[in-house]
C-alpha cells in the first residue's frame, strides 16, 4: 500500500469517514553545511522521496485529535484553547506545537482529526520530526483555506520545534522540506533566507547517492546539539561578531584561545565555505565537479568528527568502508551523535558489501541503505 493509501486505511480504521485532504510533507538530507544554520550560514540541502503523509478533517470543537502508524495505542487529544509548551510529550508535542505556533502567529487554527504515516526511519537524522511539523502545518492551513507563504510556515514550524518542542534547531530541516525542487538542492542563507534552487542530479552524471542509515539512534534533546549551539555563540561573542557567519578568515581563529572552541568555529568557518564551494561545481556543470564534491565530502566528515566532534563509531567506520570501496565522498549528516551517512559512489553494490562487512565484522545492527533522490518539497497528494 502507497503511503496516502494506508494513512487513508488508517484514518477511516480509527476516526471512521473520509478526510478532508492528505498532505505529504518530506524528510531530507543535507548534502552540505552542517550546524551552520543557527550560525547564520549556508547549507545545500535536499528533499527525499520518503517522509510524513497526513490525513486530517476538520472537527467541530477547539481540539486536535492525532493518532499515527507509528505509535500503537490510543489517539491523543489536545485541547486548543489555552494551550501552551510543556502540555504535551512525545511525539504529538509536533503536531501540537506547530497548532500552537501557528496560533501565536496569528493563524485560527480549527479543530482537526489527524492521523499520521510515516516512511521516513525515525532516529535516522533524516528530519523526520520537521517532516511531521511540515506535514501538520500544512493539513491545518488548508484545511482552514489559509494561505500562508512556505518561508513563514518554515518559521512557524521551526518555532513549535524549538519553543513547544524545546529542541533548539536552526531552520534547515523545515526550510528543506517545504522548499525544496526535484533534481535540486536548496542553497540557503540562514543570515538573509534567501534561497535558490542548485541544478542537482548526480544520476545524470553517472554518480549515485547512497544513504546509509547506521542504525546507531540520535536523539537531537539529549544535550550535546544545545551544548555546541551554546559554544559557537560564545566563540563568536568572543570574536566580537553577531554569529560566526560573519567569520571570513581562519586567521580570525587565533583570537580564540581555548582550543575547543577554535575548533568548534574553524568547522562552521570551513563548513559554509564548502557549502559555497559545492553550490558553485553543481551551478558549473563542470565535467570534474562530482569527484570534486565528494572530496569536499570526505573533508567536512573530517572536520565534524575532528572539530566539531559530533561524530560516532558507524559513521566513521560507513565513511572508511565506502572511501575504500570507491566512493567519491562521504560523510555524516544531520545534528550527529547518531542517524546517517550520505555517500556519493560511481557504483551502490561494491559500496554497500563494504559497509555491510565492516558493520558485520563489528557485530553492529546492519546498516539500513536508502535511495536519496532529490525530490520536490511538501504537498497535498491523492490516491495515485
Ligand atoms: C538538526 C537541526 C538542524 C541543523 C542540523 C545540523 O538537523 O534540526 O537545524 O542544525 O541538525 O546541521
Amino acid at each position: 500500500m502507497t503511503g496516502a493509501a494506508a494513512v487513508l486505511e488508517l484514518f477511516r480504521a480509527r476516526f471512521g469517514g473520509a478526510p478532508g485532504g492528505m498532505w505529504f510533507a518530506p524528510g531530507r538530507a543535507n548534502l552540505m553545511g552542517e550546524h551552520t544554520d543557527y550560525n547564520g550560514g549556508f547549507v545545500l540541502p535536499f528533499a527525499l522521496g520518503q517522509g510524513i503523509v497526513a490525513a486530517a478533517a476538520r472537527l467541530g470543537g477547539r481540539r486536535l485529535v492525532l493518532c499515527s502508524a507509528q505509535e500503537p495505542g490510543s489517539a491523543v487529544e489536545v485541547a486548543l484553547d489555552g494551550l501552551a509548551p510543556g502540555q504535551v510529550t512525545g511525539w504529538a508535542a509536533y503536531p501540537a506545537g506547530v497548532a500552537w505556533a501557528l496560533g501565536a502567529a496569528g493563524c485560527e487554527v480549527p479543530g482537526a482529526r489527524i492521523a499520521i504515516d510515516s516512511d521516513l526511519p525515525a532516529g535516522a537524522g533524516l528530519s523526520s520530526s520537521a517532516a511531521l511539523e511540515c506535514a501538520t502545518a500544512l493539513a491545518l492551513t488548508e484545511l482552514s483555506g489559509l494561505a500562508v507563504d512556505r518561508r513563514e510556515l518554515a518559521a512557524i514550524a521551526r518555532r513549535a520545534e524549538n519553543d513547544f518542542v524545546g529542541v533548539p534547531s536552526g531552520i534547515m530541516d523545515q526550510s528543506a522540506s517545504l522548499l525544496s525542487r526535484r533534481g535540486h538542492a536548496l542553497l540557503l542563507d540562514c543570515r538573509s533566507l534567501e534561497t535558490s534552487q542548485v541544478p542537482f542530479d548526480p544520476a545524470g552524471s553517472g554518480a549515485g547517492l547512497l544513504l546509509i542509515n547506521t542504525r546507531a539512534s540520535h536523539e537531537l534533546t539529549a544535550g550535546e546539539y544545545g551544548r555546541r549551539r551554546a559554544e559557537c555563540e560564545q566563540a563568536a561573542r568572543l570574536l566580537g561578531v553577531p554569529s560566526l557567519r560573519y567569520l571570513t578568515d581562519l586567521g580570525d581563529l587565533d583570537r580564540l584561545t581555548d582550543p575547543v572552541l577554535r575548533r568548534r568555529a574553524r568547522h562552521v568557518l570551513t563548513d559554509n565555505q564548502r557549502v559555497q564551494e559545492v553550490a558553485g561545481l553543481l551551478t558549473s556543470g563542470s565535467g570534474d565537479a562530482y569527484p570534486r564534491i565528494g572530496r569536499l565530502l570526505t573533508q567536512a566528515h573530517q572536520s565534524l568528527r575532528d572539530d566539531f566532534e559530533i561524530s560516532w563509531p558507524e559513521a566513521d567506520a560507513a565513511v572508511d568502508a565506502a572511501l575504500a570501496s570507491g566512493a567519491l565522498g562521504a560523510r555524516m549528516i544531520g545534528g550527529g551523535f547518531g542517524g546517517s551517512v550520505l555517500a556519493l559512489v560511481p557504483g551502490e553494490a561494491p559500496v554497500r558489501a563494504a559497509v555491510a562487512g565492516a558493520f558485520a565484522e563489528r557485530s553492529w545492527t546492519a546498516a539500513e541503505f536508502l535511495d536519496a533522490a532529490p525530490s520536490d518539497s511538501a504537498k497535498r497528494v491523492g490516491l495515485e
